[in-house]
């Protein structure tokens, strides 16, 4: 798809990733929808052209409205990118269960969500796009962030249904995984903390605008699963064919996560 003169709503476009694809499909001649809770920082993003949605999407209404207002602006949208999300650092067996449902509405039934708003129009028009920012966390389950993981998994393999179901009638879905990337993401975790050693130990970190073009990319060629880094592929593979050399692996690192506690 190309880019230019086509609306996309971007959730959580006040910083990080979603505030880095503004600026993305903003070069690209995208017209911007922006939905995020910090109404001064999505401004300063999107500037003077961007329709601003300020508000917190887990209330239906918010998402109710942004909707409805980018249709009213601009007449359709074209691309929805999926983008806000937040983590959880904490044990499956420990975790606080109101963050926990918090997290899970956010990064799952939020996406689903605004998908069931948008789609039947795209499908009526035979024409749209909607890509669903996941993680590489929703490929390999990460033991010191394992329900974030699974609330990643989920909205991968949303995403996959989505795109089979939707093949035939003109609208793809794109899985984005991101792997590090240098945001706030880890200060605004819900709970917990990225352990220390593994912020020292990560090594093929990327900025939210490289994130960004691979996103704008994705949309414009119609690419099926994006891994960013590529290297990140690797880990997957790995942990497709050996998955007790990962277990192993991951196990050593989450031992070395609890001492660190
Ligand atoms: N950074 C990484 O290393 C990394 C890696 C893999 C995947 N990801 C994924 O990438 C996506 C973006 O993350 P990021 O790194 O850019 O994180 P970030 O810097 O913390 O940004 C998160 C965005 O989501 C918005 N948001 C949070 N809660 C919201 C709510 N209830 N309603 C509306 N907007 C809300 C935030 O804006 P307000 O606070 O203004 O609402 C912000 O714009 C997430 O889905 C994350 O899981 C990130």
């Amino acid at each position: 798809m190309n880019l230019s003169g086509k609306v996309a709503l971007i959730t959580g476009a006040s910083q990080g990733i979603g505030a880095a694809c503004a600026a993305a499909f903003g070069r690209r001649g995208a017209s911007l929808s922006l939905v995020a809770r910090s109404e001064e920082k999505l401004r300063a993003v999107g500037g003077p052209e961007a329709l601003i949605t300020p508000g917190d999407l887990c209330d239906a209404e918010v998402r109710r409205r942004v909707v409805e207002a980018t249709l009213e602006r601009f007449g359709a949208i074209d691309v929805l990118v999926n983008n806000a999300g937040v983590g959880l650092y904490s044990d499956v067996s420990a975790a606080p269960m109101a963050e926990v449902t918090r997290m899970w509405e956010l990064n799952v039934m939020v996406p689903l969500e605004l998908i069931q708003l948008v789609a039947p129009a795209m499908i009526e028009r035979r024409s749209g796009a909607v890509v669903n920012v996941g993680s590489i966390a929703g490929k390999v389950t990460l033991p010191w962030i394992s329900l974030y993981s699974a609330s990643k998994y989920a909205l991968g393999s949303l995403t996959d249904g989505l795109r089979l179901e939707l093949r035939d009638k003109g609208v793809h879905a794109i899985a984005i995984c991101p792997g590090y990337v240098r945001t706030n993401f880890r200060e605004n975790a819900l709970a917990g903390r990225l352990p220390a050693s593994l912020e020292r130990s990560s090594k093929f970190q990327i900025s939210a605008e490289e994130c960004a073009e691979a996103i704008a990319n994705a949309v414009e060629r119609g690419k099926r699963t994006v891994v960013i880094p590529r290297v990140g592929w690797i880990m997957i593979g790995l942990a497709r064919m050996f998955p007790w050399l990962v277990d192993w692996q991951l196990a050593r690192m989450y031992r070395r996560v609890k001492l660190e506690e």
